[in-house]
């Protein structure tokens, strides 16, 4: 199955909360229950929650319809609630207001527009990885390569079987690119430990898991070929919002003279913001830090930073990789391995 699909009046999801563990299917049909869902990130990934977003509107058709007539403004409140459940991630907004687009047609023509977009998306992201792929071959030794990522931006993260960063190493080890890939935990909800190396091993791609902090010292030794990863959100001037953790795999990327490489749909792109500092980057529970998989790790009180997301700047990135558009690449600077 899709990882997030329309089914029956309702959205079929796996739930990402509790992978690699348990395979569950949520089906979500409130918009009550989807706003919670995307809160908890058992759907997450750019992507995934701009199609989310989409179905929502349709989950909000269906709840507001009575006697055959639809409370218009009902369902562009809920809609509201919806876009802002989450606030980084730009495709949440625009999967919403797409399918708001078509609210007169009622519910019927409000799924089929989400179902449009899914399948829009789908091909736009398959498009992007495999641009990804080929500016990667150019930019990197001729040889199989370690690649390193970040979070999760795989099948997971999208409505579509392969995904945006994920969606270019899957392609390029099928073209025999691929030594092995290099899997960041990412703390604090570990979505590279518990979803990206779900993803490879059931693709069976070499990968092997480290913890975040392990990345700059295997760049230093020489270890990492290419960083790719995905995006939450593009601005005009080429900064990205991404995984906490992104920026420092930047710094350190420029450091070593390794390329980093972002692919993201267009739908990411936020032509509006001229740049980075202007993004909503969403701070989460001070428990997701203080805690590992529920178990305590710090006293209850410690106060903590806990954004969610951080802003790389454009001229750290060596492109930006859409369907449409490569921005770059620049040039990597002069490294320092070893
Ligand atoms: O908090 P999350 O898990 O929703 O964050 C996801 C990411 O940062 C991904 O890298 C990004 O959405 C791109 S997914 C193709």
């Amino acid at each position: 199955m899709r990882t997030l699909d329309w089914e029956n009046g309702a959205i079929i999801a796996i739930d990402q909360c509790v992978l690699p563990h348990q395979e569950t299917v949520l089906h979500i049909d409130t918009v009550e229950d989807l706003i919670a869902a995307i809160q908890r990130l058992a759907i997450r990934g750019a992507p995934a929650l701009g199609i989310a977003g989409a179905f929502g509107v349709a989950l909000a058709t269906r709840e507001r319809m009575r006697n055959g007539v639809l409370d218009e403004a009902g369902v562009r409140k809920d809609a509201e609630r919806i876009a802002s459940a989450r606030p980084t991630a730009v495709n949440l907004r625009w999967g919403v207001e797409q399918t708001l687009t078509v609210l007169a047609g009622g519910p019927e023509a409000v799924v089929a527009e989400a179902r449009r977009l899914m399948d829009e998306d789908d091909r736009r992201t398959h498009q992007a990885a495999a641009n990804a792929a080929d500016l990667i071959t150019e930019l990197c030794p001729p040889r199989p390569l370690r690649l390193l990522t970040h979070c999760n931006a795989g099948a997971l993260a999208t409505a579509g079987p392969r995904g945006t960063a994920l969606g270019a190493v899957f392609e390029l080890a099928e073209r025999g690119h691929v030594e092995f890939v290099i899997v960041d935990e990412t703390r604090p909800l570990l979505q590279g430990a518990r979803l990206t190396s779900w993803e490879l091993a059931r693709a069976g791609i070499p990968h092997r898991l480290c913890v975040d902090s392990a990345a700059a010292s295997l760049m230093r030794r020489g270890l990492v070929d290419c960083v790719v990863v995905g995006a939450d959100r593009i601005t005009a001037n080429g900064d990205v919002a991404n995984k906490i953790g992104t920026y420092g795999l930047a710094v350190g990327a420029a450091h070593h003279g390794i390329p980093i490489v972002v692919v993201a749909p267009e739908s990411t792109v936020d032509a509006d913001l001229t740049d980075g500092a202007l993004i909503e980057v969403e701070e989460r529970d001070a428990d997701e830090v203080r805690r590992v998989l529920g178990m305590p790790v710090a006293p209850e009180t410690t106060e903590t930073f806990n954004p969610a997301f951080d802003v790389t700047p454009a001229e750290l990135i060596t492109a930006v990789v859409t369907e449409a558009r490569i921005m770059g690449p620049r040039t990597v600077p002069a490294g320092r391995a070893g």
